[in-house]
């Protein structure tokens, strides 16, 4: 399966973040890890992470509604690819980190950098 996230998967710590029962088809998770905040999804039985944090004004980006793999800020609009991070329309610019998933025993891990 092509990832698509935004960073090298050997310049990353997997931390379990729920099992794949916490997370259902078509659910999202909210939650903080080392105190930034990251949206889960699962979209059609594939799991992404993103910051939840809009790079326009740090809207919560995450709370937005999804179409397909485009997510839209409820701040001002602004569109990002939940794969990616890519920004896909105005306001914002900048892209947002998308962080690599994997499932590993019915957990669900999210890699983030290695500082
Ligand atoms: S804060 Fe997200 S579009 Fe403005």
């Amino acid at each position: 399966m092509y990832n698509y996230n935004t960073f090298d998967e050997s310049k990353v710590e997997f931390i379990a973040v729920a099992t794949v029962d916490e997370i259902p088809n078509g659910e999202r998770l909210f939650i903080d890890i080392d105190r930034q905040p990251v949206v889960v999804f699962n979209i059609a039985g594939q799991y992404f992470a993103i910051a939840d944090v809009c790079s326009h004004d740090d809207g919560p980006v995450g709370e937005g509604e999804l179409h397909g793999y485009e997510i839209n800020c409820p701040r001002h609009g602004a569109a990002f690819d939940v794969r990616s991070g890519k920004v896909l329309s105005l306001p914002a610019i900048v892209d947002i980190p998308a962080y690599p998933v994997r499932v590993v025993d019915g957990e669900v891990l999210v890699g983030m950098p290695i500082e």
